[in-house]
């Protein structure tokens, strides 16, 4: 083994240093981009039971997305950016608590309910105008603030941080999941999420979660 290859294997497990890591603006609006094609699956899907899946897959992808941020993306904005990332933040998670509320009903009801459609549509709107509060307002200030290695670093974080979410409706996902359900998630206090990102940087933990990270929809 060459007296370089442990420094070059440093270099190129380092997320920052990773030509194929995206920023953090980047990574949350690919996140963005699915969580808005899902939505118009359900709305596309000719069965029920293929509207089912694709809802299960449009929930859980926001909720993971949702919390990712509030776990990593908002503290860094108040850490960085002072009163004026405490207030950005703050309407970020206003914002997601209307959001969430919506995401909880729509869960467990069935896409044959003549209620879910116009609930879905509300919760879209809500959506909307809390992504773009993202763009226009988080994002470009969090950009400027944030060399761009930082910026990839907390885009890795934001993206590993998802993994400790897994979703409940694939058969591989892991046997015993970290939230039992969905409510079960929405309702977990901060406390318990710092927990699990405390017990995180367990590699083989990591590698299980990673294996099991496949599309819940077949
Ligand atoms: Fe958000
Ligand atoms: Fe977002």
């Amino acid at each position: 083994m060459s007296a370089l290859e442990p420094v070059v294997a440093k270099l190129t497990s380092d997320p920052a240093h990773d030509e194929d890591q995206p920023t953090i603006s980047e990574a949350i609006g690919a996140d963005h981009g699915a969580i808005d094609l899902y939505a118009e699956n359900i709305k596309n899907a000719s069965t029920s039971q293929e509207k089912i899946e694709w809802r299960n897959q449009f929930t859980w992808a926001l909720a993971r997305h949702a919390v990712s941020e509030e776990l990593t993306m908002y503290p860094v904005m108040e850490k960085k950016l002072g009163q004026k990332g405490k207030e950005l933040a703050d309407v970020d998670r206003e914002q997601h608590m209307a959001v969430k509320k919506n995401l909880y009903k729509l869960q467990d009801m069935s896409p044959d309910n003549k209620e879910f459609f116009p609930l879905l549509d509300t919760l879209l709107t809500d959506l909307h105008e809390h992504i773009e509060h993202e763009v226009k307002e988080d994002m470009p200030r969090l950009e400027e603030i944030l060399t761009r290695e930082e910026s990839k670093s907390l885009a890795n974080y934001f993206e590993k941080t998802k993994l400790i979410l897994p979703t409940r409706s694939h058969p591989s996902a892991p046997n015993k999941p970290y939230f039992e359900n969905f409510a079960a998630m929405l309702a977990a206090p901060m406390d318990k999420f710092m927990d699990l990102l405390r017990a995180f940087p367990d590699e083989g933990k990591l590698g299980d979660v990673s294996a099991n990270e496949v599309p819940a929809v077949r």
